[in-house]
């Protein structure tokens, strides 16, 4: 990627990876990604606000070069994970008498993943300063909008917020700014399910510092910049509040057609009471979508079937992944099919102790699902539509 001016003096110069489809070997990204770094001039410092993935540090560095930049006197490391941090060696190696400016989880992180020398940090702490001559940087610590060091960064005077991680979206394309509204909302909520959703509560009270500054501009580290901040602010108050849907997530897998069979019926008795449903086939779907569905939903309802004495291996993978998400469902519940035992219901319940959800009594039946199983359906159909209109899922 080329470097552009974002404002004046201020330099986008990180990259696009156009390519990239899988991060942290687990979450899909069906449009690549990008790894933005910003190039700050003040009248006396320049400051380069992160850096870019390690695949691509030649990109940022011949970004510098051709921008003329011979001297950087600070490097912001707002978060030590690697698509953000992985360059800063190369960068101190061209610009040795930067320091590298970051608080103190952030410095034993990257001393630890980069060997990044202890001399070369100059620390920071919550709303700490740091002139750049007309320009002032301002730090705010953010624990848990990813990891536990991460900060945000905001430049005073220009109003242009420098969250990292937060707000992002995993999308490569050619737009600096947002562009499309909705296939930006897509992107930056399916961003959010993945790698955000965790640490819901934490970010919903940064959410209301970050409005506190007023910004006029968001200019995340992956994806494109907000210059109506009221856009992706909107949207994660929403994804971050409690407020629930009157929705169903429905992952399953199905090996002879049993539970198959119920997913459909149970599909059908949802739909006409009124409850939308989100069903994932998992021999078929991006986990990425299931947790997309996952923000909203007020219910949780897994269907397997039984293999050898458990839930199908498949079905354990998501329902880990799930749990792990710790979505905002009130209810969970499971359904399936069993030919002679086991225990998946029990077994797939203890695996979403992350997600404070009420258990409705799970549907499970040996074999071909005859009559009495789809009036189990009903009856956990019925239960579910009760428990949302209980809540006023929306
Ligand atoms: Fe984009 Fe947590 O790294």
């Amino acid at each position: 990627m080329v470097a552009r001016e974002i404002s004046a003096g201020i330099w986008s110069v990180g990259a696009i990876d156009w390519d990239r489809r899988l991060f942290d070997e687990l979450i899909p990204l069906p449009n690549g990604t990008s790894y933005n770094a910003y190039l700050v001039r003040g009248r006396d410092k320049t400051a380069l606000i992160d850096t870019v993935d390690p695949s691509k540090e030649y990109d940022l560095v011949s970004n510098l070069i051709r921008l003329g930049i011979e001297k950087i006197d600070y490097i912001v490391i707002n978060h030590a994970e690697q698509d953000h941090a992985g360059s800063l060696p190369m960068i101190l190696e061209f610009y040795p008498d930067a320091a590298v400016v970051t608080n103190a989880k952030c410095r034993d992180l990257l001393i630890a993943l980069l060997h990044v020398p202890p001399e070369k940090f100059k620390i920071v702490a919550d709303r700490d300063i740091l002139s750049l001559g007309d320009r002032t940087l301002e730090f705010i610590l953010t624990p848990w909008t990813h990891w536990p060091e991460t900060q945000l960064t905001f430049l005073c005077e220009d109003k242009i917020l420098f969250p990292c991680d937060l707000f992002g979206s995993h999308v490569a394309g050619s737009d600096l700014f947002m562009r499309d509204d909705w296939a930006a909302y897509v992107s930056a909520k399916r961003y959010y399910a993945e790698i955000m959703m965790p640490f819901r509560n934490s970010i919903r009270g940064y959410i209301d510092t970050v409005r506190a500054l007023s910004p006029v501009m968001i200019a995340p580290s992956h994806g494109p910049i907000y210059k109506d901040p009221a856009f992706i602010l909107d949207a994660y108050d929403d994804w971050t509040s409690d407020t629930v849907r009157n929705e169903v997530v429905l992952p399953f897998t199905s090996m002879h057609g049993s539970t198959a069979k119920m997913v459909d019926y149970f599909t059908d008795a949802l739909l006409a009471r009124g409850i939308a449903v989100k069903p994932f086939n998992l021999s078929k779907t991006d986990i990425g979508e299931l947790a997309m569905a996952l923000v909203d939903a007020a219910t949780i309802v897994i269907a397997t079937p039984t293999v050898l004495f458990g839930p199908h291996p498949q079905v354990i993978y998501a329902t880990y992944l799930a749990n792990m998400l710790r979505p905002k469902a009130r209810f969970a519940s499971v359904i399936g099919s069993y030919g002679w035992g086991g225990k998946s219901a029990e077994i797939l319940v203890k695996m979403l102790d992350h997600v404070k959800a009420e258990v409705l009594e799970p549907v499970v039946v040996r074999g071909l699902p005859d009559e009495t199983a789809l009036r189990g359906l009903d009856r956990l159909a019925d239960d579910i539509a009760r428990k949302h209109k209980e809540i006023s899922a929306v």
